[in-house]
């Protein structure tokens, strides 16, 4: 998956607009990155290596002209080199492509085009398309023809955009990867002049504008008078214009190190956010409009990654609510039983652009069951393609790793089975849990003592998490923030599972972090289980509410505030997540930015 920005009519500003809008969609890709300007004539830059080495090699260049594109890649085919990043172009640099996604039928049209005479210089699967486009231009068509025409061959996913010598204006179209339109200063549909924006996601213009046209797979845009959306047969397409409603400064660091910490900070507003208006206390109501009427008999939750961990979170709700429910890897989803009956098939995705989680959806839709996504992403192809949305309001989270979007997800999916399967005696105590989260987190983040835990712990040669019922999906999602921003190994376990094999791993070097919440039968349990590893001489550090003996076997501890169970999951995450980013950046990692990772994954 990559980046793509586009833009037209902000004259000698267009190099700087589009490299500015490069570093907010980093989060998409960051091996290499390059831009296009058009005009008069077409001029490219491109290099292997991030938007700062692309500004770098824009400081001794003179690109000029009125619209461009450019690209922030995360490679798919090739490695990250400047012949394969973006823009790539055609044999007679006139037309100049940048794309996201994947040609399926490339190798078919890239042996057909060589055999015509075309000269490739690259290994993406993006080259074919300015040769095609090439092609049409010979043939005669006129530019916004022969784009259609390249796009009409061309089989996979892609958000497309195009610059064609002597065309006066953008071309773009999308299939299955993200594209959304700005409408800048004097911008309108069918009007002659204007500042248009185009990109994968909308922090890319965010500072310039607010007012934003979501694209639908199959539809064309071209940007030449004012702007004009087709569909794939050419008819145009009627559009609403959507206005944004969060600030250009919530993608700012604000001060912090890193984006990571900034989001991990930024948890307790974005609690308020998605309970606002959700719950009430003194009726013990939760309202989630139309939703509550769901009434699911069966629940599939798929998901990736963290995703995937809030999916296994929420299918426990389910289950302690007495209906049968199941969290699934959503590339795996073809492997599970298909959904019966009243069942609702929940995609979990903070981008709302998965691509396995998205195929997974279409897959329970093939099979009728009703879809609901829970996401942060407003308009997201998720959002618009599902029956029914609920949103996670986290804001915008550019972090690679996924930090408030994880405890938006948890707390959505408590609003969802508390009104769609949990009876009135459950509201009336998990509905103060959850207004009580948002203080409570702001006491840990006031109080945690996790970066003197990291500073003992950063040099382990492993890290393993453990914990029972709502606290195992947290043991899980601790090892995978750790090992994805620090690049050391993790693991997270059940807590009963440790001693099934995995113990022979543990020894003073490994570091067991264990999640012990109330002084239940769970927690009495968990507490047997350090013991198992301190007996191993594992240094063990207790996430822990204080209710257990845990203390007295743990040598450090990370406290959190008494909740119920399943809201003290988000408490203990919060602890995980300091953890990690205090090991990770003892270690100097590039923590918003960890290798081979981009924050959206439109790849299957
Ligand atoms: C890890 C992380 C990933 C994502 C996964 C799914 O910090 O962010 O594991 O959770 O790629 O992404 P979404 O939620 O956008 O579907």
């Amino acid at each position: 998956m990559c980046g793509i920005i586009g833009c037209i009519g902000r004259g000698s500003q267009t190099l700087d607009t589009l490299v500015h809008g490069l570093s907010k969609l980093e989060y998409r890709g960051y091996d290499s990155a390059g831009v296009a300007l058009g005009g008069t004539e077409l001029s490219v830059s491109k290099t292997a290596g991030e938007v700062a080495d692309l500004r770098e090699k824009l400081n001794g260049q003179n690109l000029r002209g009125g619209a461009g594109i450019a690209h922030t890649r995360w490679s798919t085919h090739g490695p990250p080199t400047d012949e394969n990043a973006h823009p790539h172009t055609d044999c007679a640099d006139s037309v100049t492509v940048v794309h996201n996604g994947i040609i399926e039928n490339y190798q078919s049209l890239r042996d057909q085009l060589v055999s015509d005479g075309h000269t490739f210089t690259s290994d993406t699967d993006t080259e074919v398309v300015p040769h095609l486009i090439e092609t049409y231009l010979s043939a005669g068509e006129n530019p916004a023809d022969a784009f259609r025409a390249a796009i009409n061959d061309i089989q996979g996913s892609y958000a497309i955009a195009a610059l064609i010598d002597g065309a006066n204006g953008l071309f773009a179209a999308r299939n299955d990867s993200p594209l959304v339109v700005g409408l800048g200063d004097g911008a309108d549909f069918n009007t002659e002049g204007g500042v248009f924006y185009l990109a994968s996601d909308v922090p890319a213009f965010r500072d310039f504008t607010d007012e934003v046209v979501y694209l639908e797979d199959g539809e064309f845009v071209r940007f030449d008078r004012g702007i004009q959306v087709t569909d794939r047969s050419g008819t145009v397409v009627d559009k609403d214009v959507h206005t944004i409603d969060w600030d250009a400064e919530e993608t700012g660091k604000s001060g912090y190190d890193h984006f990571m910490l900034k989001e991990i900070y930024e948890q307790p507003r974005a609690l308020r956010q998605c309970l606002r208006g959700r719950i009430e206390e003194q009726t013990a109501t939760v309202d989630i409009g139309d939703l509550g009427g769901l009434n699911p008999t069966g629940v599939q939750l798929v998901a990736c990654g963290t995703s995937y961990h809030a999916a296994k979170y929420g299918a426990q709700l389910f289950r302690d609510a007495g209906v049968s429910a199941q969290a699934l890897l959503a590339h795996e989803y073809a492997t599970a039983p298909p959904p019966i009956g009243n069942d609702l098939v929940v995609g979990i995705s903070q981008s709302g652009e998965t691509a396995d989680t998205l195929s997974a959806l279409r897959e329970a839709r093939r099979r009728g069951a009703r879809t609901l996504t829970v996401t942060n992403t407003v308009g997201s192809t998720m959002d618009r393609e599902c029956d029914h949305t609920l949103y996670i309001r986290s804001g915008p989270e550019i972090g690679v790793a996924a930090t408030k979007t994880f405890a938006g997800q948890l707390t959505a999916l408590n609003l969802l089975s508390l009104a769609t399967s949990e009876g009135s005696n459950k509201r009336r105590t998990v509905v103060p849990a959850l207004r009580d989260l948002a203080g409570h987190v702001q006491r840990i983040l006031d109080s945690s003592a996790a970066s003197t835990v990291a500073e003992q712990y950063d040099d382990a040669e492993s890290y393993f998490f453990i914990g029972r019922g709502y606290q195992h999906p947290v043991a899980l999602e601790g090892a995978l923030k750790l090992k994805e921003i620090s690049y050391e190994h993790a693991e997270g376990f059940a807590a009963g599972e440790l001693k099934h094999g995995s113990l022979a791993l543990v020894d003073e070097n490994t570091p067991v972090f264990a999640i012990v919440v109330g002084d239940g039968e769970k927690a009495q349990k968990t507490v047997g289980n350090i013991k198992e590893v301190e007996a191993r001489d594992a240094p063990v550090v207790a996430v822990t509410d204080g209710q257990s003996d845990a203390e007295r076997y743990a040598d450090h501890v990370l406290t959190i505030p008494e909740s119920r169970p399943r809201t003290a999951a988000v408490l203990a995450n919060v602890q995980l997540q300091l953890v990690a980013y205090h090991v990770a950046d003892r270690l100097g990692r590039s923590i918003d930015k960890p290798r081979n990772l981009a924050k959206s994954v439109t790849v299957e």
